[in-house]
């Protein structure tokens, strides 16, 4: 029987054990749809009542326009190397250890300034379950290698490849790039960051399904 969305949810509900606050990594290949599921996740898990879930998207790693001009990466925004990987590792790390007293502020990222926000997601010590996505979860270079440690379950989005570039695509020029531009960054640079996610794939607790 494949996964449905209510296993994905019982799975996640399960994950806070004893009263300690769980980590859930949600990995994939830009335009996989990993920040609408986490989106989806989160809404349903908190329903109405008070919130006990938080999302915390890798994105807000980004590095900014202005030091990846002066790291000479600007072109290539996107890769692994275009991102504080160190920051969001420690950021994971107080996310395990602090989960009495204050808030803890994430960055957040802005689509159409395409830069990071800090201070833009608040975790509350009330958040019980962490939500949190990105490409390089399950990466092994660098600081990335840190990652996977302080997470509780990594899920893999991994939609039909046609399926994925042509959602990407569409996201692109929903956001402001013409059609030539938008094929021309989800087959370029994007396609290279999204070999590179696809071969971390085997190291995913689970593949999420269609959904
Ligand atoms: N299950 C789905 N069915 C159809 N479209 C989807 C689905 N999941 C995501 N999308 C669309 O695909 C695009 C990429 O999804 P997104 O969640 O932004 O991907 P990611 O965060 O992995 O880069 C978005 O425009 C989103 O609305
Ligand atoms: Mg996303």
């Amino acid at each position: 029987m494949p996964l449905t969305f209510d296993d994905l949810l019982t799975r996640a509900r399960a994950l806070p054990r004893g009263g300690r606050r769980a980590i859930l990594g949600i990995a994939g290949s830009p335009g996989a749809g990993k920040s609408t599921l986490a989106d989806r996740l989160v809404r349903e898990l908190n329903g109405t009542g008070e919130p006990w879930v938080a999302h915390v998207p890798m994105d807000g790693f980004h590095l900014a326009d202005a030091e990846l001009d002066r790291l000479g990466r600007r072109d290539r925004k996107g890769a692994p190397d275009t991102f504080d990987a160190a920051g969001y590792a420690a950021l994971l790390r107080r996310l395990r250890e602090e989960s009495d007293g204050d808030i803890v502020y994430a960055p957040g990222f802005e689509r159409v300034l395409e830069q990071p926000i800090a201070g833009a997601v608040p975790v509350p010590p009330s958040a019980r379950l962490v939500v949190t996505e990105g490409n390089y979860l399950l990466l092994e270079t660098g600081a990335w290698a840190r990652v996977r440690s302080r997470l509780d379950e990594v899920w893999f989005c991994g939609p039909a490849e046609a399926e994925r570039v042509r959602r990407l695509t569409a996201r692109h020029e929903r956001y402001g790039k013409s059609p030539a531009e938008a094929a021309a960054w989800a087959l370029g640079p994007d396609q290279r960051n999204a070999e590179l996610v696809a071969a971390t794939r085997h190291r995913a607790d689970l593949v999420v399904p269609p959904v």
